[in-house]
């Protein structure tokens, strides 16, 4: 079948590679109809995530259609319109039984390299390196999903393919920033980033009950998006100071929630920023928190920080005396998307949520190099390149 692959860092092409086989009696295989490409993509194609092998299929983020299903497998039927959370879990463990899925202990088959990085393997995740599993990905014909009973959820009717595709990842990884920072009615949450994670952790937190949502970037055409389908305010760093603009706005407070969906290739200004570019291409420092800090500053005493942002290892000028003196709460996650996605599914089909918007770009998946190079540079406005494989 075709796929497109990683070549190496910031190479990848379309190649012939073999069709996935069940190996496991939870498996199903998908034909593929839509997948993506998400930010996470951005630092594998970067180099920024080690244990990448040339020939790795990406994508992580699909839907399509069953097409064989293993023994054990209950919840399918050859033919169901499904789509896929990102993150792979068996739905048995203790972390599972905690609804904390992406902390999987049975999803990840190669767990060595992360416990060596991390202290603790985390779980699998289609596409993402052969730290977390070494799975083929999306951005092919076919895939196979473990766990199938647990990872892939039927589309209801009256849900588009195009609808459903970022209720794999995109949707749930806001929903587990808005929900993990622990939003209450009435709240003012600021997100930095507006790519489709951030816009969706916006949309997320206002169906939460926050009262005042503000999405932070610099690129006009997501900030439009944002105020168009998410609904929420919009501010541009490269415009505004920021911290004394979300003080402005919240009485002198800061934000009671603060969410970071920018994640380890922040941009920023001035020298800080240059700073760490440097650090970080010649590997002094693994990830560039930019605006993280930021984040970090703005929250108002008291306030609960979620980073949804990727980080990879080590981090400069942290600034944990903010953090700690002020007493804030700092959590973040790989998305928990077996919990969300059931619920973001039903917000589509009520119209409450709008994620069509995101697909900018639809291409066939020979196009794929192009659509990497569109999206990672951010040209003609580029949210989300989309790999359609049915026709
Ligand atoms: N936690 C998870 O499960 C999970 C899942 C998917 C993606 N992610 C991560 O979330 C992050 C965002 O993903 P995405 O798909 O939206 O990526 P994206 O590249 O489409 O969007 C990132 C956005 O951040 C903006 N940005 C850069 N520097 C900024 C700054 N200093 N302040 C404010 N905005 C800034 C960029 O202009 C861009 O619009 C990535 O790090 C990705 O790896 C995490
Ligand atoms: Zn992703
Ligand atoms: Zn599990």
């Amino acid at each position: 079948m075709k796929a497109l692959c990683w070549t190496g860092v910031n190479k990848t092409s379309v190649e012939t590679v073999e069709d996935p086989k069940i190996l496991n009696d939870h498996d199903i295989i998908l034909k593929v109809r839509l997948s993506t490409t998400c930010g996470s993509d951005l630092h594998l194609l970067g180099g920024y995530i080690p244990s990448m092998r040339a020939g790795d299929v990406l994508g992580h983020e699909f839907m399509g259609e069953v097409v064989e299903v293993g023994k054990g497998v209950r919840n399918h039927k050859v033919g169901d319109r499904v789509t896929v959370c990102s993150f792979i879990a068996c739905g048995k463990c203790w972390y599972c039984s905690q609804k904390m899925y992406s902390l999987c202990d049975n999803g990840n088959p190669n767990p060595g390299l992360s416990e060596g990085m991390w202290g603790s393997a985390i779980g699998g995740c289609f596409a993402y390196s052969h730290m977390l599993g070494g799975f083929a990905g999306s951005h092919a014909e076919y895939v196979r999903v473990p766990y199938a009973d647990q990872g892939a959820f039927a589309v209801p009717d009256g849900v588009s393919d195009l609808a459903a595709l970022f209720a794999s990842d995109a949707s749930p990884t806001g929903w587990t920033g808005a929900d993990g920072a622990g939003i209450t009615p009435g709240d003012t949450v600021a997100v930095w980033g507006a790519g489709g994670v951030g816009q969706m952790a916006a949309r997320g937190a206002m169906l939460m009950g926050a009262e005042q949502v503000i999405v932070i970037d610099r690129l006009p055409e997501r900030l439009a998006q944002v105020r168009q389908h998410i609904g929420a305010d919009t501010l541009d760093y490269t415009e505004d100071s920021i911290v004394a603009e979300l003080k402005e706005r919240t009485g002198g407070r800061g934000p009671d929630v603060v969410i970071e969906a920018v994640g380890m290739e922040a941009h920023g200004t001035g020298p800080a920023y240059l700073y760490d570019q440097v650090k970080q291409q010649l590997r002094l420092q693994s990830d560039r928190p930019t605006a993280l800090r930021e984040a970090i500053y703005a929250c108002r005493k008291g306030g609960s920080l979620f980073i949804l942002g990727v980080f990879g290892g080590f981090v400069d000028k942290f600034p944990l005396g903010a953090m700690m003196n002020k007493g804030m709460t700092v959590r973040g996650a790989q998305q928990h998307g077996h919990r969300y996605i059931p619920q973001i599914l039903q917000h589509i089909a009520d119209g409450e949520l709008s994620t069509e918007h995101l697909a900018t770009h639809i291409m066939p998946l020979d196009q794929g190099p192009h659509g990497y190079e569109m999206f990672k540079n951010k040209q003609d406005g580029c949210v989300r390149a989309v790999f359609q494989l049915d026709r």
